[in-house]
Parts: structure tokens; C-alpha cells; sequence
């Protein structure tokens, strides 16, 4: 990957592909640990990318080809009063949450360590793809801590409460191909070819009606957090929404006329 370093960031590496934006932590002392300016940098980023018409797709993954992110940053957990840890619990879910409702995707592009924090990274954004050398694990309880950044939650409304009870109370680190079978993972890729599979994967999506794309991440993301009934009405009614949009007209009509729809986000 070839990045550019933003000026405006200490920790980050963005670069923009067209309409895919490239998000590299870039902390290589540490392996990528998430401190708070870290993630203070992702939530601009985060936020930024979602505010940007421009940008239609983000892909996550870290700077080296050893670690994705190795996790919070110990140094700063080391020193946490209760009040402390509460706060950094809270701040690195509201960062993750920017990432999870950006309203457009967000691709993990997990390249090696992925613990703790940064497992909860890769679990909030909506596709995960994983190098060979990926591994990824919850650690926490092995500190004395348990996971703060949503892990708790997250994993276990991805792969099961069972799957997430083992990961998470043995605190054992997942092989990337472990984790493609239990789900954790989307798909397993050669290292050499990790963001250009998640190019791939990105622009596929961004071949498609971006309302459409933003109200599939709205249901979904909404809908898990409900009852099915109730999953079931957001889902008609963002359906009801859609059809109120030129996009939607586009789309069927380009069908129907054997030719590419021409989206234009209204
Ligand atoms: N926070 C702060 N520093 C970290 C870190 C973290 N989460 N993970 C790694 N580092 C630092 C190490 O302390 C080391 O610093 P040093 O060079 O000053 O000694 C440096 O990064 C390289 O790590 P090292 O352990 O030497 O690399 P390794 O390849 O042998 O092992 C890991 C890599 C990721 C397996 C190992 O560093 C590790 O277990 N890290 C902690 C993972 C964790 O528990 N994360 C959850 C935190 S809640």
C-alpha cells in the first residue's frame, strides 16, 4: 500500500483512491495501540468521510505488515481511576459508533494483530477481510479488564454468545482462518493482495444505488438492535423511503432498458 501522509493527523495515514479513502493507523512503535489522540484522529476521520460526498467508501487497516492495531494503548489503560476508565470506555465507543454509522461502508482490512481495541475496531466496521497473518483476539482478562470499546456486544451478535463467551473469557488469540469459519472474518486473502481485494469489494459496492447501500446499513445496523417485528417495519418503511427517490426509478427503468443505471444520490 502506498500511503501519504495527511498533515493534519499524527497518528493517521489517509490516502483517497477515487471515491475510496485509505485509513492506515500509523503507530509503529506500538504496533498501532490506540492512545486517546489516536482515536480522537479516527473520530475526525471518521466524521469527515462521512461528510464528504466525495467519499463513498472507507477501508481501515494499519500501517506496517505486522500489526493491524495491537490493541488500547497499555500505557495510558496503566494509570485509569474508575471515573478514568469509564470516560476512555465510553470515547472509544462513540469513535467506533462514528465509524459503524458512517451511513456509507467501512472495510476492515485486517494485516496482522488485531487485539483487544483493535479486534473492536475491526468488529465495528461493516466488512472484515483478513490477511493469512491476521490474528485477532480479545485479551482483556488477561490484564485484569474486559473489553471497553463494545466487544462485548459486538462479538456476540456477530458470531454467537457461545463463540464470543470462549474468545472472550479465554482471551486466546483467533488464526485469520479460524476466524473466517466462525464468521468473525468475512474472507480470508493473500497478504500481498489485502486492500486491493478491499478496492475490489469497495468499488463493487459503490457500483450499486448509494441510498440503497446507506438504507441496507441503516436496517441492518438498527434492525439487530430489535425486536423482528419491529426490525421488519424499519425495513418496509425505509423501502416506502426509497421509492420516493430518483435513484429508485433509475435503477429498475436502467434494468429494464439493458443498460448501467446512472445513480445520482437523490
Ligand atoms: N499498548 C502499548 N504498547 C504496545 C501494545 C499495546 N497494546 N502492544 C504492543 N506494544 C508495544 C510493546 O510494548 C513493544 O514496545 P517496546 O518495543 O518499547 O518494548 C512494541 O509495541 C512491540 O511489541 P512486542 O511485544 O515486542 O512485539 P511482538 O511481535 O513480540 O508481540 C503482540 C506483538 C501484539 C503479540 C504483543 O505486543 C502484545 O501482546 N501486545 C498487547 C496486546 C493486548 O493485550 N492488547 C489488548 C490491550 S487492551
Amino acid at each position: 500500500m502506498t500511503t501519504l501522509a495527511t498533515p493534519t493527523y499524527q497518528n493517521l495515514l489517509v490516502e483517497r483512491r477515487g471515491a475510496v479513502t485509505l485509513l492506515a493507523i500509523h503507530r509503529p512503535d506500538v504496533l498501532n495501540a490506540l492512545n486517546r489522540a489516536t482515536l480522537a484522529e479516527i473520530e475526525t476521520c471518521a466524521r469527515a468521510f462521512a461528510a464528504d460526498p466525495e467519499q463513498g467508501a472507507l477501508i481501515v487497516t494499519g500501517s506496517g505488515d505486522k500489526s493491524f492495531i495491537s490493541g488500547a494503548d497499555i500505557n495510558e489503560l496503566a494509570v485509569l481511576d474508575p471515573r478514568g476508565a469509564e470516560d476512555i470506555s465510553r470515547f472509544g465507543q462513540r469513535v467506533l459508533d462514528a465509524l459503524a454509522r458512517a451511513g456509507k461502508p467501512v472495510i476492515a482490512a485486517i494485516n496482522g494483530y488485531a487485539f483487544g481495541g483493535g479486534c473492536e475496531l475491526a468488529l465495528a466496521c461493516h466488512i472484515r477481510l483478513a490477511a493469512e497473518n491476521a490474528v485477532l483476539g480479545l485479551p482483556e482478562v488477561s490484564l485484569g479488564i474486559i473489553p471497553g470499546y463494545g466487544g462485548t456486544q459486538r462479538l456476540p451478535r456477530l458470531v454467537g454468545a457461545g463463540h464470543a463467551l470462549e474468545i472472550i473469557l479465554s482471551g486466546r488469540r483467533v488464526k485469520a482462518d479460524e476466524a473466517e469459519r466462525l464468521g468473525l472474518v468475512n474472507r480470508v486473502v493473500p497478504r500481498d493482495q489485502l486492500i486491493a481485494e478491499a478496492e475490489k469489494l469497495a468499488l463493487a459496492i459503490l457500483r450499486n444505488g448509494p441510498l440503497a447501500v446507506a438504507a441496507v446499513l441503516e436496517a441492518v445496523d438498527r434492525g439487530t438492535a430489535m425486536p423482528l417485528d419491529d426490525g421488519l417495519r424499519l425495513e418496509s418503511g425505509l423501502f416506502g423511503i426509497l421509492a420516493a427517490s430518483e435513484d429508485m426509478h433509475e435503477g429498475l427503468k436502467a434494468f429494464l432498458e439493458k443498460r448501467p443505471a446512472r445513480f445520482q444520490r437523490r
